[in-house]
């Protein structure tokens, strides 16, 4: 591979990924002296953070009575008990801390009459275990991922933080001595040249999948490159059966419409102008869990009380609700309504549907984001020198179904918990082991054979095949023969990546040859999440199997792993929940049926 010179960095971490999970480890990793790079393929302000638009969740009670007890509760029952207790213990209770340092930091939030942070109601949030409605989510209008991603850049910028902006990770530099990662390789787009960066740490913030999907509400650069290389260096994925549909995308370009709209008082109609959610979800009727919601509007749709000339949508009203409102607390919809649906929220209900837009799975890690390679064993087994946050984890605080707001929270709360654990566990400047050449030509081979495709298929036409199955076969309610249908056809995908043709051969922008390399990140976790999604035979959270349609406690309470080799072929596992608390300030929270 001499034909790819190599530009050498050391640093004592490296971060891929700057959105607001990346930028806050950066900020944390900087302060506590580390020597830290963050590598992103978007400049970091145009990361996905920045579609985030309802809040972060913490039990600041700035709106009324809060406790992170109810907060862990409500997040433990919207995991459908497949979240760790463990985890969520730690999410919920840095959540405070967390967010008053994002305030201290200059977050523009929203304000309350008496100058505090202001909190709106987000579906499955609420008071007293599952009694009232809470107001837990910090909101900066309808655009908190703006915001915080703002903030968090110029924090690391003031921290002097080192980017390297428009760079492509092509893969993890995996010792074969003792299975630690020893940094990464990358690509520079501006000028084509290939850099190896040697680190103590190498942090994956490289965000979801959302893109195998033909709708999501995800970013066209949501294509899990760092669970790809996960599953490249022989390391398994955990949960990827989960995935979230948001239950308002709008209808035909699945752009997102916030959850705050129904926490500002909006709601879901069908066809006969009835209010269903509330047959669905007695109690918390449109603020139920997004599982639950998405569901109640497909099968609103199945039977034939969708709205439009195809009755194929529901309608999702704020007619009602004062102009001054929508106008101070969600302009941006209101916005993006205008464009993409014509519609003037002040007068016309959204049309929507659910849409792709969270992936609960991930890259296994412990609440400390240490990558976990769990062995029958030890399945907490730790990856040295390898952490994961933010949606390309799964710590597990999520579980089967992830709760509105939880998601900013988890970007902050671990994006400093790696910062921590870096600060603990790294001698500053310390040197690094020498690696032998084969682990830097194993990438540049993948690359190169990519640069030099000379087959017939177009990536995007590829792409459209996969993201058509996806869409078809693993959707909102799922049985075991479609979803094998859905497996089978995407092998016959998978044997066509051979096919794939790249036209540009040079190295300096090129964009075929990048979005071949992530449609190859995308198919191998389309595969990851569909073979996990044959095998798990019950319902629970975004996993609604029609054949199966009980949650099943005894057989299938356990997280799913699964690796997937050169060629295609997934091995699964499993290992356990973590059904106890991190402290005894807390009791664990036991199952039981899940009802909103
Ligand atoms: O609906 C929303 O604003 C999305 C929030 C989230 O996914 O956490």
């Amino acid at each position: 591979m001499s034909a790819y010179p190599i530009i050498e960095h050391e640093y004592d971490v490296v971060i891929v990924g700057a959105g607001g999970a990346g930028l806050r480890a950066a900020v944390g990793m900087v302060e506590a002296g580390l020597k830290t790079a963050v590598i992103t393929k978007v400049f970091p302000t145009r990361s996905h953070t920045v579609a985030a638009q309802g809040g972060v969740s913490a039990s600041l009670g700035n709106m009324g009575e809060d406790d992170w007890r109810w907060h862990m509760y409500d997040t433990v029952k919207g995991s459908d008990w497949l979240g760790d207790q463990d985890a969520i213990e730690y999410m919920v209770r840095e959540a405070v801390p967390a967010i008053i340092e994002l305030e201290h930091y200059g977050l523009p939030f929203s304000r309350t009459e008496d100058g505090k942070i202001y909190q709106r109601a987000f579906g499955g949030m609420t008071t007293r275990f599952g009694e009232g409605q809470a107001q837990r989510t910090c909101a900066a209008a309808d655009r908190t991922g703006h915001a915080m991603l703002h903030t968090l850049y110029q924090q690391a910028l003031k921290h002097h933080a080192e980017f390297f902006v428009e760079y492509i990770a092509l893969d993890l530099l995996m010792d074969p001595d003792d299975g630690a990662c020893r940094g990464i390789l990358a690509w520079n787009l501006d000028d084509g040249t290939i850099h190896r960066f040697r680190a103590h740490s190498t942090v994956l913030a490289t965000g979801g999948y959302g893109r195998a999907y033909f709708s999501c509400t995800s970013a066209h650069t949501c294509t899990g490159d760092g669970n790809a290389m996960i599953l490249r260096a022989g390391l398994p994925l955990q949960d990827m059966e989960f995935v979230q549909f948001h239950p308002t995308g709008i209808y035909g370009s699945g752009c997102l419409i916030t959850e705050g709209v129904r926490g500002e008082g909006g709601y879901l109609t069908n066809s006969e102008g009835e209010r269903f959610m509330e047959r669905y979800a007695p109690s918390a009727k449109d603020l139920a869990s997004r599982d639950v919601v998405s569901r109640s509007m497909t099968i609103e749709i199945r039977e034939g009380r969708g709205v439009g000339p195809l009755k194929d949508h529901i309608h999702l009203h704020l007619e009602h609700l004062d102009p001054t409102i929508i106008h101070e607390r969600l302009p941006g919809i209101a916005e993006t309504a205008k464009i993409f649906a014509g519609v003037d929220v002040t007068r016309e209900p959204i049309p929507v549907l659910p849409t792709v837009h969270y992936n609960m799975g991930g890259i296994p890690t412990n609440y400390h984001t240490e990558v976990l390679s769990p062995t029958p064993e030890d399945t907490d087994r730790i990856v040295p020198g390898l952490q994961a946050i933010g949606e390309a984890a799964c710590v597990s605080v999520h579980g089967a179904n992830r709760l509105g707001s939880n998601s900013l929270l988890d970007l902050v709360v671990f994006g400093r918990a790696a910062g921590h654990r870096a600060a603990a566990t790294i001698t500053k400047g310390a040197a690094h082991k020498t690696l032998p050449q084969h682990v830097t030509d194993k990438a540049l081979t993948r690359l190169d054979h990519y640069r030099n495709a000379k087959g017939s298929l177009r990536a995007a036409h590829l792409r459209l095949e996969m993201q058509r199955i996806m869409q078809n076969n693993c959707a909102v309610f799922r049985t075991g023969e479609v979803l094998q249908e859905g497996y089978d056809a995407m092998q016959q995908v998978w044997a066509k990546r051979p096919e794939i043709a790249v036209s540009d051969r040079s190295l300096v922008w090129n964009s075929d040859l990048v979005e071949a390399m992530e449609l190859d990140n995308l198919m191998s976790q389309a595969v990851a999440t569909l073979a996990p999604a044959v095998a798990r035979q019950e319902s629970r959270g975004a996993h609604a199997r029609e054949d199966f349609p009980d949650r099943d406690d005894t057989n299938w309470m356990k997280h799913s792993t699964v690796w997937v080799d050169e060629n295609g072929e997934p091995t699964l596992g499993d290992r356990p929940v973590h059904l106890y608390t991190m402290s005894r300030d807390v009791e664990t929270f036991p199952p039981k049926k899940r009802v909103y």
